[in-house]
């Protein structure tokens, strides 16, 4: 088995190293750092095991977009003196360590860069920040920092802003000698700030309410709630010992409490919620783990109410806690976790963890009621102690999802499901590349990416896989080619038809971007030891590649910046220069406007069938009940699609097969079959569904329509009806049953964790440096958000983290339990 799988199987060792270094990370959850790949991990690839499972068939082939030649390449020339002309340098002369980047408003172009000296050796902490703010896409920046007055902006808690586009802008300060705290406000993107002092010191960032960007929440050190409700000036306690705090769709806040003064006493939280900011005060739920809201879901775990208590079940509400179900996965111990993966207004995507330190569990996914859960894949990659897993909503193509399964041999594989989870097959590979040392066979292997595990474990990956939901069917990934994810250094693949084919397309670790609606790809290679001066650019969705030298002097480059939402056209390159006494930062932001001299016509553009394999098939390219075609550019068409480019569509509905149906609770299928047939260990049996909590009969048909289906006529099952439930087992439910059904309740309880990856926008590099005298400093550069309308599609945001490309991490209160 050898090192890998000391490290992959042994996934509690390997992690821990990093959760404890993550213990003593001053920045919150979710922020990658990335170094070089250690030597153990690098001698590790000639140890994996070989051989694909049996139930995976590699994908088939499917017909994607027309390919250019490659001699066509050179197409694109004398690009240098337009470049030349659009590239605009900037430098901050300022020797902080780390500068924080967010954008402001959609299509403003304003940028704030906060930078912060922290003196990090000292159990206090010295520092002192400065603000500069860009108007022009970061060609320029001012140098605001009389606005906050040189007060130490706590660079944690990031620069936080508001929703939609409110232009709102809160900075959260420490005065060090009060140890008090102060907010700096702006509600005109950024131009004038005000401040207000806190009476409390915040445990968190400050959280806008989705619905109303006056509205802020807050935790104190205390475990305070705190509420405003005119941006910031006066402040109102809502509860004491709160736990978490979320807001929900309509202005909804849920919380967790617990009146005995512990949230580590888990299991015995209630979750309460207040619908007109705090002034009635509903407990929805009790004997609470934790709670998470995705889609239109709101889910607590909880502790069941039977002898051997220790077990905990997900209850699913879909009216804001009224009413619960308890959802039909397997109850978890104490040392197992549930986990949202996805969850949009149809359906979740739940990880259940498998007994024991494995590493793995299994993904279901739920009906439209969030109660019915069917298995979708098994051994799941899914780290307990780190948190880690690769599960990736590739938001460039409906129904399209990739992680990283552990295998039987315990090495790590890539799989992708083209129909939301229904099935899971390995990643084509592409044409161009070869096996690696870790196939059998040289000539039969698949596509693996790097996703999160990877960042965690410290491979030398940049980036997550990165896709756009306005640049049709682009995927950007690193990854490497053989039978399992090698540790070795990994290459950046492209995909333009959603997954199904894949490219080589860069050698070596890049930081790459979408500009333009995919209409210009660029990357930027990944080199914390050199300094650089090239950037490449590809007009055709990354088979020809261009290099550009954006500068004469070379710089430590630390990372890409562009608009979020891939409509830009301005990218920044990110870095710093030694001189011999200090560095500094500098910014070099490039305009590709006059690079693509013409706006896009009609001509430019083809049609294109998503999910299509097989023309000649009437059902070809049908998903979920329809089919798409999409309006792509041409790959050989250098123009621009503009900041206003809608993606136009055509739907077309697909008739009805039982393949467009789940079966139901109680119901299975067997293999190769689509029918579904009564689970014969529940016939006869009382089964625990409980409906509402109520005397509600439950009446399943055997099937129910895959939630956002939208077939129409062809094969509707037969229904039937059955009555299932005789009986109610529901723990919680209602509070009021809920206090006077708890009969014994052992109040052992280590911890859960809900974590919940949306898709999103952002990002932050590290870069660790030795500077002279051997003092240790960190770079960090960092991409916060911009505004939850792009949060993803949850209609409620959520405590967010950035991490790289387009994904916003979310972990609930539990990390440091999930790290003890
Ligand atoms: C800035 O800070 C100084 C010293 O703390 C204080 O005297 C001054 O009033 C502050 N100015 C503003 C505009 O807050
Ligand atoms: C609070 O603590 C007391 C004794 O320590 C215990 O009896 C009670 O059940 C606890 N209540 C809650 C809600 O945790
Ligand atoms: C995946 O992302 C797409 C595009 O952002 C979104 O519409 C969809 O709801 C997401 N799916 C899930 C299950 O979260
Ligand atoms: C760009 O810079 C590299 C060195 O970083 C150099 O080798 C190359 O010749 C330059 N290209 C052009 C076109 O100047
Ligand atoms: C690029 O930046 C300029 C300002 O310098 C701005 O006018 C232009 O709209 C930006 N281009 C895009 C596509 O965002
Ligand atoms: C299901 O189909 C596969 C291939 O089509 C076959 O190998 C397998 O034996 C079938 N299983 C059953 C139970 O019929």
């Amino acid at each position: 088995m050898g090192l890998v799988w000391r490290c992959f199987v042994a996934l509690s060792l390997c992690t821990f190293a990093a959760g404890s270094d993550f213990l003593q990370d001053p920045y919150p959850a979710g922020r990658s750092r990335f170094e070089k790949s250690s030597n153990i991990a690098r001698k590790a690839v000639e140890l994996v095991k070989r051989s694909l499972p049996e139930w995976l068939a590699p994908a088939s082939p499917k017909h994607n977009i027309q390919r250019r030649s490659t001699d066509s390449c050179n197409g694109l020339q004398g690009y240098e003196a337009k470049l030349d002309a659009n590239t605009h340098s900037y430098t901050l002369k300022d020797l902080s360590g780390s500068v924080s980047l967010a954008w402001v408003g959609d299509g403003t172009g304003v940028i704030l860069a906060l930078t912060t000296f922290q003196v990090p050796f000292f159990m206090i902490r010295l520092g002192q920040s400065k603000l500069y703010r860009s108007e022009n896409y970061g060609k320029s920046f001012d140098d605001v920092t009389e606005l906050i007055n040189s007060t130490f902006i706590r660079s944690e808690f990031g620069i936080a802003i508001g929703p939609e586009n409110s232009g709102k802008v809160i900075l959260t300060a420490e005065v060090s000698e009060t140890l008090q705290a102060r907010i700096f406000v702006s509600s005109d993107f950024g131009k004038s700030f005000s401040h207000h002092d806190l009476p409390f010191i915040p445990l968190m960032q400050i959280s806008y309410n989705p619905q109303d960007s006056n509205v802020l929440v807050v935790l104190s050190n205390k475990n305070a709630m705190w509420l405003s409700q005119d941006f910031g000036s006066s402040w109102t306690k809502i509860h004491d010992m709160v736990c978490l705090v979320k807001w929900g769709a309509k202005s909804n806040l849920f919380f967790t409490t617990n009146s005995n003064g512990s949230c580590s006493d888990r299991g015995m939280l209630d979750l309460k919620r207040t619908t007109d900011y705090g002034k009635t005060i509903k407990t929805v739920a009790r004997k609470i783990y934790s709670f998470g809201l995705g889609g239109r879901f709101l889910f607590a775990s909880v502790m069941t109410g039977t002898v051997s208590g220790t077990l905990r079940i997900i209850h699913v509400s879909v009216d804001h806690g009224d009413t619960w179900n308890m959802a039909q996965l397997p109850p978890v111990g104490h040392e197992q976790f549930y986990s949202i993966l996805a969850a949009n207004d149809d359906m979740v995507f739940m990880h259940v963890d498998e007994p024991g330190d494995s590493g793995f569990g299994t993904i279901y996914v739920s009906d439209d009621r969030g109660t019915v859960y069917s298995k979708s894949l098994d051994r799941h990659l899914y780290t307990t102690t780190g948190g880690d897993t690769d599960f990736t909503n590739v938001t460039s193509l409906r129904g399209v999802f990739i992680t990283s399964v552990l295998a039987e041999d315990s090495s790590v594989k890539s799989v992708v499901s083209f129909d939301r989870g229904g099935e899971w097959v390995p990643l084509q590979k592409p044409s161009n590349s070869k096996c690696d040392a870790t196939a059998k066979d040289p000539d039969e292997c698949s596509l693996h990416l790097h996703a999160a595990y990877s960042t965690a474990m410290r491979l030398n990956v940049p980036m997550l896989p990165l896709s756009e939901p306005n640049a049709v069917g682009l995927i950007l990934a690193h990854g490497s080619v053989g039978d399992a994810i090698s540790v070795m250094k990994p290459d950046v693949y492209v995909s333009d038809d959603g997954g199904y084919s894949w490219i080589k397309a860069l050698d070596g670790p890049h930081h790459y971007a979408i500009l333009d609606s995919g209409g210009l790809l660029v990357a930027v290679e990944h080199n914390p030891t050199e300094p650089i001066n090239t950037i490449k650019f590809s007009t055709d969705e990354g088979q020809c590649w261009h290099e550009y030298n954006f500068t004469k002097e070379p710089i430590f480059f630390t990372g890409l910046a562009s608009e979020p939402g891939a409509r830009s056209m301005n990218v920044s390159l990110w870095g710093y220069k030694e001189t011999f006494l200090a560095q500094y930062w500098i910014s070099i932001t490039i305009d590709f406007r006059e690079l693509l001299t013409r706006d896009c016509g009609d001509s430019d553009y083809v049609q294109w069938l998503a999910h299509s394999d097989d023309v000649s098939d009437p059902k070809d390219g049908c998903m979920l009940g329809y089919k798409e075609k999409f309006r792509r550019l041409r790959k050989d068409s250098v123009c621009w699609n503009g900041r206003d480019y809608d993606i136009t569509k055509q739907h077309t509905p697909c008739t009805c097969t039982l393949d467009d149906f789940l079966c139901d609770f109680g119901y299975f299928r067997q293999e190769n079959s689509s029918e579904c047939v009564e689970q014969p260990d529940l016939k006869g049996k009382v089964l625990e569904f409980c409906l509402h909590g109520r005397e509600e009969q439950l009446q399943t048909k055997g099937y129910r329509k895959i939630p956002g289906d939208r077939c129409e006529g062809g094969q509707m099952p037969e229904r039937k009806e059955i009555d299932l439930r005789q009986h109610c087992v529901s723990d919680l439910v209602e509070p009021s049953q809920a206090s006077s059904s708890s009969k014994s309740m052992p109040a052992v309880i280590t911890f859960i964790v809900i974590v919940m990856l949306l898709s999103v926008v952002g990002g932050v590099v590290f870069i660790k440096k030795y500077v002279c005298g051997g003092r240790f400093l960190v770079h960090r550069y960092s991409v916060l958000q911009q505004h939850a309308a792009e949060n993803g599609d949850l209609d409620e945001p959520l405590e967010t983290n950035h991490t790289r490309n387009g994904k916003i991490e979310f972990h609930d209160d539990s990390d440091e339990d999930l790290l003890e």
